[in-house]
């Protein structure tokens, strides 16, 4: 595996699950742009959202991206669900790897995400109607950041390892 195999997605839209798995499964590097984030800073997102705000961290996303175009080959990678609503980050990403969008409806999200505490932006006393608005206002960025779509709900983590194995080797 030569080039990059990138998931975006919406927040609980299985992105480090599956991108775990099929890391493994083809036996290369797995990176999480929230997990480099949060060493590099040596804290959790929800410190880094509460200490310096939103505008800081997506800062952070856009500084990793570019760290990983220089260093990161043959890998996995997966990235916070609002790290593609920037447009030069969708052009960092076209540029890092084969992009691909884990769609989800807000039904599987809020199944998988309820009772989180790690996720700054769903500690809402409305976190199922903040899903659908979010998932409205970003579904445009993903599309454009995306080079394939992969459609999640109801199925398994091998199931959709499959399909993003299908759609990377076509090409
Ligand atoms: C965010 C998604 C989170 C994390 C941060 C903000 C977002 O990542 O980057 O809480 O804006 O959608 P996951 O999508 O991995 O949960």
């Amino acid at each position: 595996m030569k080039n990059n195999i990138i998931l975006i997605g919406y927040m609980g839209c299985g992105k480090s699950s599956v991108g775990v798995r099929l890391s493994k499964k083809q036996k290369v590097p797995f990176l999480d742009t929230d997990q480099w984030i949060e060493k590099k800073q040596g804290t959790a997102i929800s410190e880094i959202f509460a200490r310096k705000g939103e505008e800081a961290f997506r800062d952070m996303e856009t500084e990793c991206l570019k760290t990983l175009l220089g260093e990161t080959k043959g890998s996995v990678i997966s990235v916070g669900g609002g790290l593609p609503v920037r447009e030069v980050n969708r052009e960092l990403l076209k540029q890092l790897g084969h992009v691909i969008y884990l769609k989800a409806n807000p039904e599987t999200i809020y199944e998988r995400i309820k009772g989180d505490t790690t996720r700054p932006l769903l500690q809402t006393s409305d976190p199922q109607g903040k899903i659908v608005e979010m998932l409205t206002s970003r579904e445009d960025k993903y599309m454009a950041a995306a080079k394939s779509i992969v459609e999640v709900d109801g199925k398994t983590y091998m199931e959709i390892i499959q399909e993003i194995l299908e759609i990377t080797e076509a090409i």
